[in-house]
């Protein structure tokens, strides 16, 4: 069933209905299996895309690039140095200049606020890649690994281990609670997300048949599960913070030692990237004494997270086809 999103911003996923997020990630697949066979049908031809980045990226920006060429739309990477924002011009300005210009627009930075502004003033489509607070385009792509895997989301266990009320945990936790999954946050007492963001996916849960669980305990948030996710545990703007999040995190790392204790020989491991993991092996880059995983892990046969990299680009091509495309 197709549904009509044309115009629509999306900033978080409490915005969209779990019909309508079913329907982006279907969406998504179809334009996999088309960009697989070479049929591109140019959706968003003539359409201009602006590409607002306050943060550094690699997949997203990408994603979004490849995306917008693939289907006809120009884009235009707009970073933190190269425009007026934040600098001589507001965020409300910006929006009205912008959306005079560009069909659509893609923010990634800090406060969430600021794609909220954008999304109010610039009267086009307005795309979250990344807040301080929710990762939404993550998470597209990360349902879409795991239906890929597994041929289904409802029901299906979801272990979030790490600093678990960032932006792609708070993201994955709302997107559980839509999709009637199995979501468990495992994560220190200090780390665990914000109560008004749980109480309001367990509201959310209750009409879907979602599970929210929020534990320090390591047995019991992996036991059974279907999948392992981490990230960082100190996120863009958390650098000063890195020293202290390793000492509450390093007995959350992600190692083999954690997936046998998941007692499901099919479970996989899903990482947004980018990951610390090979430490011992890898002297090209300064890097912290621990990490959030082991290679024993990331470079294993359950380890989807290249997949899950690849299906940025398909999901968010989903979402500015449907949101803007013709
Ligand atoms: N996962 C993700 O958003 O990666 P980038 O920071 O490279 O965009
Ligand atoms: N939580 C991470 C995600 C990066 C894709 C960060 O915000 O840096």
């Amino acid at each position: 069933m197709a549904y009509n999103l044309k115009g629509r911003s999306f900033l978080t996923l409490l915005d969209y209905t779990p019909r309508e997020i079913a329907f982006l990630i279907n969406l998504a697949c179809q334009l996999k299996i088309e960009k697989s066979t070479g049929t591109f049908n140019k959706n968003l031809q003539g359409k201009n895309i602006a590409l607002l980045f306050e943060k550094a990226s690699t997949r997203t920006r990408c994603a979004f690039t490849v995306a917008a060429i693939d289907e006809g739309a120009h884009a235009e990477y707009l970073g933190k140095n190269d425009i007026q924002l934040g600098k001589k011009e507001s965020v409300k300005d910006t929006a009205r200049v912008l959306g005079r210009m560009f069909d659509g627009i893609q923010f990634r930075g800090f406060a969430h606020e600021t794609v909220e502004i954008l999304a109010q003033y610039a009267g086009v489509p307005v795309w979250n890649g990344l807040t301080d607070t929710y990762h939404p385009t993550q998470v597209l792509a990360d349902f879409m690994t795991i239906l890929e895997e597994f041929g289904y989301l409802e029901g299906i266990s979801l272990t979030y281990v790490g600093d678990g009320r960032n932006n792609v945990a708070n993201s994955l936790m709302i997107g559980s609670a839509k999709m009637g999954m199995d979501y468990r946050v495992v994560s220190p007492s200090s780390l665990f997300p914000d109560d008004k963001l749980v109480a309001l996916c367990r509201e959310i849960a209750d009409g879907t048949g979602a599970d929210i669980t929020v534990t320090d305990d390591i047995t019991k948030g992996v036991s059974g599960t279907d999948v392992i996710y981490t990230d960082v545990w100190a996120s863009m703007g958390e650098e000063s913070k890195i020293a202290e999040r390793i000492a509450l995190l390093k007995t959350y790392q992600v190692n083999k030692s954690m997936f046998e204790k998941t007692g499901n020989p099919d479970a996989i491991f899903l990482h947004c990237l980018p990951c610390f993991h090979n430490l011992e092996t890898d002297t090209s880059r300064s890097l912290p004494d621990i990490c959030e995983a082991t290679d024993d892990v990331f470079e294993s046969g359950f380890s989807r997270v290249f997949d899950e990299a690849e299906n940025r680009v398909h999901t968010i091509k989903a979402v500015m086809v449907a949101t803007l495309g013709k």
